[in-house]
C-alpha cells in the first residue's frame, strides 16, 4: 500500500520522539543544526510579545519545547501534533510545567478539531513545509483563530546561499553517499523525510491569499559559512553564525538566511 506523504513525516517525526532526539537539538548550542532551533524559537518568542491573559495554538508542538516560554509570557496553551508520540511525548515532559494553562492534543493541522476562532495567537514552526495541502492547513490554521489574532509560521527559505551550493554541489554529494554506502556508514541527515522550501513571496503569498494580512517578516539562521564548509568544519560555521545572527534583520543579508518567518494578522 502507498503511504501518503503526510503520514511518512508524521511516523518519521514518531520515531524522533520515541528516541528522544528532538528536545536533544534544544539541548545546547555545539552545532549548527542547534543553532538553528534556538534561533528560530527565539524570534517567534520575540514576534509574539506579552501573552498576558491570551490563548495561545502551538501546531506541531513537537515535545513541546516552546511551553515554558509560552507559559512564562502569560499565556494559556494548547499543544497539538499529528505525530501521536510527539503529542504524547509533550505531554509527559510538561510534568513540572503549570498544567491548569496548559493542555495537548494529538490532531493534525489538517483537521485540529477545535472550536473555531478559539486563538488570540497560533504558532507554526517548521509544520507547513511537510503537509500536503498547504491551503487546508491554512484555513484550518485560520479558522481557529480570533478574528484580528495573529499567526507566525516558519519556513525553510529557499531562496539562499546553502540551497544554491547544495544544487551545484549535487553530483559530488551524490558521489559522497554512494561511496559512504559502499563502505558500510550511509550518511544520515537525520532529516531525510521531504519537505518543501518557501521563498518568502510564496509563504507571504499562501497567507494573503486566504485574507491574512503580513504585519511583520524575519530570517533567521544567516549562514555565510554554508554547505559544504557547515559539514566540513562545524565549529567556523557556528563562530559564523553567532557573528552574523545579530543582523538578521538587515535586508541584504535575506539570501544567507536558511529560515523565514512571516507574522499575519487575521482578517
Ligand atoms: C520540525 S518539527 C517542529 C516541532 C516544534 N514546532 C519545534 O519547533 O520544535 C515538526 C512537527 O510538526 C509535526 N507535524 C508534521 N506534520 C503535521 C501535520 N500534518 N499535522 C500536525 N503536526 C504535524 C511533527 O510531528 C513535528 O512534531
Amino acid at each position: 500500500m502507498v503511504k501518503l506523504q503526510r503520514q511518512i513525516a508524521l511516523d518519521h517525526f514518531n520515531d524522533y520522539a520515541r528516541m528522544d532526539r528532538w528536545g536533544r537539538l534544544y539541548a545546547a548550542i555545539d552545532h549548527p543544526a542547534n543553532f538553528s532551533f534556538l534561533v528560530r524559537k527565539q524570534r517567534v518568542l520575540e514576534l509574539l510579545g506579552d501573552l498576558t491573559g491570551k490563548r495561545v495554538l502551538d501546531i506541531g508542538c513537537g515535545t513541546g519545547v516552546f511551553f515554558p516560554d509560552l507559559l512564562e509570557l502569560g499565556g494559556t496553551v494548547v499543544g497539538a501534533d499529528g505525530a501521536q508520540e510527539m503529542a504524547r511525548t509533550a505531554w509527559t515532559k510538561s510534568a513540572d510545567l503549570d498544567r491548569e494553562r496548559l493542555s495537548v492534543l494529538a490532531s493534525t493541522i489538517e483537521q485540529l478539531g477545535l472550536r473555531a476562532h478559539a486563538f488570540d495567537a497560533v504558532t507554526c514552526v517548521g509544520v507547513i513545509e511537510y503537509v500536503e495541502d498547504e491551503d487546508q492547513a491554512i484555513r484550518e490554521v485560520i479558522r481557529t483563530t480570533r478574528p484580528g489574532g495573529i499567526i507566525i509560521v516558519t519556513v525553510p527559505n529557499a531562496a539562499c546561499l546553502d540551497l544554491w551550493m547544495k544544487a551545484v554541489l549535487a553530483p559530488f554529494r551524490w558521489l559522497v553517499r554512494r561511496a559512504l554506502s559502499a563502505i558500510g556508514r550511509p550518511p544520515t541527515s537525520g532529516t531525510d523525510v521531504d519537505r518543501r522550501y518557501y521563498t518568502p513571496g510564496r509563504l507571504e503569498r499562501l497567507m494573503e491569499r486566504h485574507g491574512c494580512m503580513i504585519v511583520d517578516r524575519v530570517f533567521y539562521f544567516v549562514d555565510l559559512a554554508c554547505y559544504p564548509i557547515r559539514l566540513l568544519a562545524p565549529a567556523l560555521s557556528l563562530a559564523c553564525l553567532r557573528r552574523l545572527e545579530p543582523y538578521h534583520r538587515v535586508p541584504g543579508l535575506r539570501w544567507l538566511a536558511r529560515g523565514y518567518i512571516v507574522k499575519a494578522r487575521v482578517p
